[in-house]
């Protein structure tokens, strides 16, 4: 059973009375968002009004989903928990390690045997501890998780970035880093700042060449790339309604490109009609009995301003199609209008490439309409000028589209399909032999990002994000400054056509088909299943638990790096190549802090050791350190470890022997992810304390024996002349952090509490 419609039940059975509950101590009607954040308190119990953006807050998610590339390092961690099932209904989909190159059979065959191990490793984890296993080939996980999983009213996390989509079927799905989704698969609460809330009004309805992708490329526009930060978007209005599940569904992924933290719709008969058709009408009965739960209160939809901290209004009526980018998804053009723009930008207005697909539009109604398109330009005897590639989001979607005879449309225009996977949308798409020194070109898309080198590694390749219809057409034209609303275009036999309006299917007409969807159901009893790594294997590795840092190990510690400015997550765990290391620490370790600048020379992975005085690379002269049993600090500046949630960051100097973490102020969540691997996460209690540190100094933590909460710590910095500072150093550990740090990680001490 791909579902699990006892849990939803049971969801179900104590949302009214939890909502209701809330709705009485908030004290006014309620957001559908709160209604969802509010029934999924780790307590179970709203019992008190959390402050917008500002209260931390404990919560019980339904579901769990990770993609393969994120996910290794959840299961290794997750193995360490000594837990025998996840506490959470949870999936693994295989959907970023297969290249795009030359169409769906001969790459898959290809991924199957380059990342064979990865693939096993994973399957048998999700095997071992009851995890939903979907093969690669089987879909992009996103797609698959509404095609499967998603409901209204559920709060899912997931380890990917565009978890966000699942809010296309009225859920609260939010991406997160596997430290997070690892606590969760253990039965712990997981931390949201509670979220601010913005409103947007849909009126009017789409029609014409106008798609839901208009929608969010609008508001990408409105809000830009920063402006739905720490903020739930929630989509509302007559114009919502009008829309298919799947359109919410895209309208709520790119919710990511403006930094939401998530966005969602309310139920309504769309998402009624896409749970029926993908075989759930058991979740639609259930969810009909309370839907008017399952939706805001009416009058806050009636007065959205008195409830929301921002409304934006659009009206369909009036949005054109719109082509964002290149570079940035929230430079929006309307079509038509590109070709000033674009020449005075030096952007070249051929377009080489038309992609359809990835998680943000490759549903059976994306693909029937951009398809419908396809059609016309075999009908009108037009060349096509650009290529096709094509990928769609599941195996059911690519059975069906198949039956239908939707792919064979593309396919006779030579189009490419490609694996039932992310492919060009992850720069998985081996376009050229050397991408970094590939012609300036550029491209269509359906996809959600468009930064630099993502499909294709080329930074020439200017990529625009637009609808699957306009994206069909702007290929067909092979122009950027196309518009298929006014434009002509010459055919074979040197007659003018125009491209008629786009049609299709919100849903298959003969319902929706598949003969192996890819999935692999769990055993039963899992203690038998025997999980594998090849000790010699490159890119996975067992975990060994780590030790816990001794008081006397934090006497003599010596400072590795004292870095400069920004000090993201990318600088401190690089992304890019090392990528393919992410479920073996001892070899992404080699990347520790490569891209740190250090305060002493501005130099990258530069630093000095004070073993030999000579200057190396942070790791290596790190794992110098570690060998002679010597622990370390990096002292750091503003905002350290900010960007991503990635948990390498802080695995990584762990593992390495860094003890403590001092900077001016953190990024929280690596502030926490540094607490759960049993690190020391400090702070100077005196901002201008880090201009006493220099290149020779050795710290002594002289009351580290009584570490407590909001007792700050004090070290002693002994410089290379022999002169002493005592600086305070303030932390945000509470009890049961400070005993993750005793026990040597958060995991440590859940395994220890399950023996
Ligand atoms: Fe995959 Fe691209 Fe979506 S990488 S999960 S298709 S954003």
């Amino acid at each position: 059973m791909a579902f699990d419609i006892d849990m939803i039940k049971e969801v179900y059975s104590k949302f009214p009375q939890r909502v209701n509950k809330a709705r009485e101590i908030v004290g006014k009607p309620l957001t559908l968002s709160e209604k969802i954040l509010y029934s999924h308190l780790w307590d179970g119990n709203p019992s008190k009004v959390y402050r917008r953006g500002k209260d931390y807050v404990d919560f019980a998610p339904d579901r769990i989903a990770c993609q393969d590339a994120t996910a290794q390092m959840a299961l290794l961690q997750f193995m360490q928990a000594g837990k025998p099932k996840v506490a959470v209904p949870t999936t693994v989909h295989c959907d970023h390690l297969i290249q795009a190159k030359s169409g769906a059979a001969q790459d898959l065959k290809s991924a199957l045997s380059s990342s064979n191990e990865v693939f096993h490793f994973l399957e048998s984890v999700s095997d071992k501890y009851g995890i939903g296993f979907w093969k690669p080939g089987a879909g992009i996980i996103h797609q698959v998780v509404l095609e499967n999983y998603a409901f209204p009213g559920g709060m899912m996390i997931g380890t990917d970035s565009h978890t966000v989509n699942a809010g296309g079927l009225g859920m609260v799905a939010i991406g997160v880093g596997g430290a997070d989704a690892v606590d969760v698969m253990a039965g712990m609460a997981w931390e949201l700042k509670f979220p601010k809330l913005i409103g947007v009004r849909l009126t009017g309805k789409l029609s014409g060449w106008t798609a839901p992708k208009d929608v969010i490329l609008k508001v990408a526009e409105i809000l830009t790339v920063k402006g739905g930060t720490g903020a739930i978007v929630e989509y509302f209005g007559p114009g919502a309604k009008s829309m298919s599940c799947t359109g919410k569904g895209t309208i709520c992924n790119m919710g990511a490109e403006i930094g939401a933290t998530t966005s969602t719709f309310g139920y309504d008969e769309s998402m009624d009609r896409y749970l029926r058709a993908t075989d759930r009408p058991d979740v639609a009965d259930e969810a009909n009995k309370i839907k008017e739960y399952l939706t805001a209160d009416p009058e806050v939809y009636a007065n959205p301003e008195q409830y929301f901290d921002q409304v934006i209004d659009i009206n369909l009526d009036e949005l054109m199609p719109l082509l964002n980018g290149p570079f940035t998804p929230d430079l929006a053009t309307p079509v038509g209008t590109m070709r000033d723009k674009a020449t005075k930008n030096d952007w070249p207005l051929k377009v080489e490439w038309g992609l359809i697909g990835s998680c943000t539009n490759s549903s059976y109604e994306d693909l029937s309409r951009a398809a419908s398109i396809a059609q016309q330009a075999l009908d009108k005897k037009l060349k096509t000028k650009a290529e096709f590639g094509i990928n769609p989001g599941s195996e059911q979607v690519r059975y069906t589209a198949e039956r239908d005879g939707i792919l064979q449309v593309f396919e006779k225009l030579d189009a490419k399909i490609f694996t039932n996977a992310c492919g060009p949308c992850i720069g998985q798409w081996a376009r050229y032999e050397d991408p970094k020194n590939a012609p300036k070109n550029s491209i269509v898309h359906s996809f959600n990002r468009n930064f630099a080198k993502r499909a294709d590694g080329n930074p020439n390749t200017h990529a625009f994000v637009a609808s699957p219809e306009i994206t069909a057409a702007i290929a067909i034209a092979g122009r950027l400054d196309f518009n298929p609303m006014t434009d002509k275009l010459i055919n074979e036999d040197g007659v003018e056509v125009m491209l008629d309006e786009p049609t299709g299917w919100e849903l298959p007409p003969k319902g929706f088909e598949v003969k192996d969807n890819g999935y692999l159901e769990p055993v039963e009893d899992g203690s038998g299943v025997v999980v594998k790594v090849d000790p010699s294997s490159e890119r996975l590795q067992l975990l060994e638990p780590f030790v816990p840092i001794q008081d006397a190990e934090l006497q003599g510690v010596k400072l590795l790096i004292k870095a400069f400015g920004k000090c993201t997550t990318d600088h401190i765990s690089m992304a890019g190549p090392w990528l393919r290391f992410r479920g073996h620490l001892d070899n992404i370790s080699n990347n520790t802090l490569i891209g740190a600048v250090n305060a002493f020379n501005k130099k990258t992975n530069f630093v000095k050791s004070q073993l030999d005085g000579e200057y190396g690379g942070v790791p290596d002269t790190q794992r110098a350190y570690k060998a002679q049993g010597i622990k370390t600090i990096v002292v750091g500046d503003h905002n350290y470890g900010e960007g991503s949630s990635r948990e390498h960051a802080a695995m990584q100097p762990r593992f390495l022997g860094v003890a403590a973490v001092l900077v001016k102020s953190f990024a929280r969540i690596h502030e926490t992810n540094l607490k759960k691997q049993g690190m020391l996460a400090l702070t100077f209690a005196n901002e201008n304390d880090y201009d006493l540190i220099k290149e020779d100094d050795t710290f002594n933590f002289v009351d580290i024996a009584n570490f407590a909460p909001d007792t700050p710590l004090t070290i002693e910095v002994v410089h290379k002349d022999g002169s002493k500072d005592m600086i305070k150093a303030n932390h945000t550990y509470n009890k049961a952090q400070i005993d993750w740090y005793r026990e040597g990680s958060a995991l440590n001490l859940i395994k220890k509490q399950n023996a």
